[in-house]
């Protein structure tokens, strides 16, 4: 007789968590290969060296299993932080990760002087206005021709102290 055995295993699912780091110049590579991944008009090379070069503008990356997933620069002021860019790689996008993003930076600021973070997000960045709204951001204000292309910008502001 011919028995035909079946080993039915479970499939593995491993629960990946996200962690927060501050980025040095060795993640360049990995952050430009996201920024022209998911942006239409990405940042140059420049831009982001220039950043890190910028003793005040602090570069947070996400990562899962060392792997960066996204990142989100700012420049905090005396009573403000300004969002310059923030960014969750393409397969990674609405897995909320880019709410982890602004917890972690909302807990950078907790308890300091500064009391908003606030953004410039093209017109035309539909998703990323839902994204902001979402996490409470209200607009107010925009600049006419903010942007290279002619585009208006909006001014986003989030109140978090
Ligand atoms: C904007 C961005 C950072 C959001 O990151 P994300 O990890 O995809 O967002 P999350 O998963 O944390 O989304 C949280 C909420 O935002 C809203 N949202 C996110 N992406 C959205 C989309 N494409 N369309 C509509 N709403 C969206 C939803 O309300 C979502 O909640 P839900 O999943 O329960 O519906 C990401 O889409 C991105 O990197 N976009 C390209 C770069 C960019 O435009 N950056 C902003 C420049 S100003």
């Amino acid at each position: 007789m011919n028995w035909d055995i079946f080993i039915k295993t479970k499939p593995i699912t491993k629960l990946i968590s996200t962690s927060f780091r501050s980025a040095s110049i060795q993640d360049l590579d990995q952050i430009l290969i996201i920024e022209r991944r998911v942006y239409p008009q990405p940042w140059s090379e420049q831009k982001f060296v220039d950043s890190f070069n910028h003793t005040d503008i602090d570069i947070q990356l996400a990562t899962q299993d060392q792997t960066v997933v996204g990142y989100c620069l700012t420049l905090p002021s005396m009573d403000f932080v300004d969002i310059l860019n923030i960014c969750v790689d393409s397969d990674y996008q609405q897995q909320g990760l880019g709410w982890q993003l602004l917890d972690n930076l909302c807990k950078q600021h907790q308890g300091s002087a500064r009391k908003a973070i606030i953004l410039e997000v093209r017109e035309s960045n539909i998703a990323a206005i839902r994204f902001y709204q979402s996490y409470g951001f209200k607009q107010i204000d925009s600049r006419k021709k903010y942007y290279s292309n002619g585009e208006d910008a909006k001014i986003l502001r989030l109140q978090i102290g």
